[in-house]
Formats: structure tokens, sequence, C-alpha cells
């Protein structure tokens, strides 16, 4: 497992106020977990560790690629017109074997860092995107633990973002 960044309490908190300004991501299939407003997955169909490369590769083509094309063409149409297998492995995935973190997509840095207080600044609607759609989501989609910011084990951010270096 890959470590994890440090970067939730911020997240946890623009995750609450994210939450309460999008009382449209009710659903109603839903109604008894009147607190839990997301829509749930299976997640895989045997454990995600113990799959062969073959298997997570159907596996993404089959369940994760088309649930997480949703979601971003949901959160922006425009910008996710063309998403892929490379829209999260980067171009050159084949080559790389589909390891995962992807290094070309953006750095995420350690909380408090300069850099890491820009992108909350900047860069609040994909962040709350990403911490109330795509964690979620995509952590249940591979049947992994929710991220823990005591024990800093669960699916994270880095799981697909390189870290910054400073
Ligand atoms: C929304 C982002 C996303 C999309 C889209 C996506 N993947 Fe993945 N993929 C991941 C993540 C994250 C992992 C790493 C999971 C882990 O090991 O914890 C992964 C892992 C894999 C692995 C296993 C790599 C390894 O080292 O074990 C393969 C193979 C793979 N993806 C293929 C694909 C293919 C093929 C597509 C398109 C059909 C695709 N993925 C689409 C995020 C994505
Ligand atoms: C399943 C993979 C995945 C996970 C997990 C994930 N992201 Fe992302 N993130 C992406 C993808 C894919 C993009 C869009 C890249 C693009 O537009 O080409 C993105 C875009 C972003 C951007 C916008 C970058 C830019 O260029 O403006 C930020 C900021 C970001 N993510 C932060 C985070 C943070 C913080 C977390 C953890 C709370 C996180 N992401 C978790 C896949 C992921």
């Amino acid at each position: 497992m890959k470590p994890a960044l440090l970067i939730l309490p911020a997240l946890l908190a623009l995750s609450a106020l994210a939450l309460a300004a999008c009382p449209s991501a009710a659903t109603p299939e839903q109604p008894e977990h009147a607190e839990s407003v997301k829509p749930t997955y299976p997640g895989p169909p045997k454990p995600w560790h113990a799959m062969e490369m073959s298997e997570k590769g159907q596996y993404m083509k089959d369940v994760v690629l088309p649930t997480m094309k949703r979601i971003f063409q949901q959160h922006d149409p425009q910008n996710y017109a063309d998403f892929g297998c490379d829209t999260c492995h980067g171009l050159d995935a084949r080559e790389r074997h589909f390891e995962m973190p992807n290094p070309g997509l953006y750095a995420l840095y350690p909380p408090g860092s300069p850099q890491q207080q820009q992108m909350v600044a900047e860069k609040k609607a994909t962040l709350a995107f990403m911490v109330n759609e795509v964690i979620p989501t995509m952590q249940q989609l591979l049947g992994e633990e929710p991220f823990d910011p005591m024990t800093k084990k669960g699916f994270g951010c880095a799981e697909c973002h390189p870290h910054g270096v400073e």
C-alpha cells in the first residue's frame, strides 16, 4: 500500500462544507440511509490484491471506467468529454503497466505547505469533487477501506496523485 497524503484535516472540513452546499446529491433510491446521500457500490468480485493483472484490467474496463466517467462528466462535461483510462493512468499507461500513482497527475503537497494552501485556495470546486465523489466512489469500487486520518491507512489521494517534491 502506498503512503497516503496528510492533507485530510483541511479536506474533511472542506468536505463538510461542500456536502452542506449540495442538497442535489440526495438519491431517492436510498431513503433508508438518510445520513448517507451517496450511492454505494459492491466492489470487485474478489479482493483487489488477489486479482490477476488481466482481471484488474477487465474490472477497470467493465466497472471502474463507466462509473468514474459518469461522475467526472457530471462534474464537468466540457473538461471530461474524453474520459478514458488515460485520464487517470496517463497516455503512457501501457509502458508503465498501469502502475499508480500516475506521475503525470497534479502533484499534491503536505498540509501546511505553501503549495497545499495554494491548491486549497485555487481549486475549491475540484477539491470538493475529489473529496466528496472521487475518493468515496473509487474506494468502494476497489473494495478498499476508507482513509483513516489517525492511522493514515485506507484509500487516499495518493493512490492516484503523485507527491509533490519540495
Ligand atoms: C478513475 C481513475 C481510473 C480510471 C478511469 C481507470 N483506472 Fe485503472 N486504476 C486506478 C487506480 C487508482 C488503480 C490502483 C488501485 C490499487 O492498486 O490500489 C488502478 C489500477 C489498475 C490496474 C492494476 C495495476 C497494478 O499495478 O496492479 C490496471 C491493469 C488498470 N488499472 C487498468 C485500467 C484500464 C485498462 C482502464 C480503462 C479501461 C483503467 N484502468 C481506468 C484508477 C483508474
Ligand atoms: C481515482 C483517482 C483519483 C483520486 C483518488 C483523487 N484524484 Fe484528484 N484527480 C484525478 C483525475 C483523473 C483528475 C483530472 C486530471 C485531468 O483533468 O486531466 C484529478 C484532478 C485533481 C485536481 C485538479 C488539478 C488541476 O490541474 O487543476 C486536484 C486539485 C485534485 N485532483 C486533488 C485531489 C485530492 C486532494 C484528492 C484526495 C482528496 C484527490 N485529488 C483524489 C484523480 C484522482
